[in-house]
């Protein structure tokens, strides 16, 4: 799908990735932008509609539906991250819990609220933010990684469902990326207008995953070895 001509709805898009993505998609021609938030107060922005919804709210994300019911493209895009001391630390269950509800339920929530109006569309795509850390042992954020990997398996189990219905699911693979989530991280991130750029261009390939950066796409290129990434991670990554 082109971002050209299409209707978009992102989630979390007040700040970070998901407002780089309203950007571009209002850059490539977008018809309408729907900028989902947790508050929408003192949020302005040229040619971008803000809609209160938090996903981790049915009632919230009903109302963004119905106020919404033109959207051709849903990006599930907000997220919430948490370091931890790793897979055995005290608090690990209580922040998985954390991470699962806005990083799993959130995108299951968003896009079952989503599936009728998609479904009613000739050309409908969904586009969720994932991560390279679905392939990728970093200890201290043990929560986050199994959320994004269940959101990840769901992606998949999503785009083979709606396959038959000509619905696009794109998964959008990353490692660091240069937002407030990674504040205080000191390594190298690719920046949010790369990403959406490959992301878009990638939707209008056609596509079903992209891989946003070198490193992930490296990683993901290691999956068949004998000791893929996930065990020993590539030099760099
Ligand atoms: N930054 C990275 O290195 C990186 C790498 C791979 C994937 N990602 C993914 O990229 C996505 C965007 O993250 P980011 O880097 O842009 O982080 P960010 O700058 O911290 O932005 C997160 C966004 O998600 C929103 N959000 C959080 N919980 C929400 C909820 N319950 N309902 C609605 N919105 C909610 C936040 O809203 P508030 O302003 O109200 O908090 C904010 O708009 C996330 O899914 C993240 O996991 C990020």
């Amino acid at each position: 799908m082109d971002v050209a001509n299409a209707t978009v709805f992102i989630t979390g898009a007040n700040r970070g990735l998901g407002l780089a993505f309203a950007r571009e998609a209002r850059r490539r021609g977008a018809r309408k932008i729907y900028a989902g938030m947790r508050s929408t107060s003192g949020f302005e922005e040229a040619g971008v509609v803000p809609v209160r919804v938090d996903v981790t709210d049915k009632a919230s994300i009903a109302a963004a539906v119905e106020l919404a019911a033109d959207t051709t493209l849903l990006v599930n895009n907000a997220g919430i991250a948490a370091l931890i001391d790793g897979p055995l630390a005290q608090d690990v269950e209580a922040q998985s819990s954390r991470m699962f509800e806005t990083n799993y339920y959130g995108v299951v929530r968003v896009t079952q609220a989503f599936e009728r109006i998609l479904l009613a569309k000739p050309h409908a795509a969904i586009i969720n933010v994932l991560s390279d850390i679905v392939w990728l042992p970093r200890p201290y954020l043990t929560p986050y990684a199994a959320s994004k990997a269940a959101a990840w398996s769901f992606t998949n189990q999503l785009r083979f469902q709606l396959r038959e219905q000509r619905v696009q699911v794109l998964g959008l693979h990353v490692g660091f990326v240069d937002t407030d989530l990674t504040n205080g991280i000191d390594v190298p991130k690719a920046s949010p207008e790369h990403v959406v750029h490959q992301t878009y261009d990638a939707l209008a390939a056609g596509k079903s995953e992209v891989m946003a950066d070198k490193g992930t796409a490296m990683l993901k290129g290691t999956l068949a070895a004998d000791v893929p990434g996930y065990i020993t991670p590539p030099p760099g990554l």
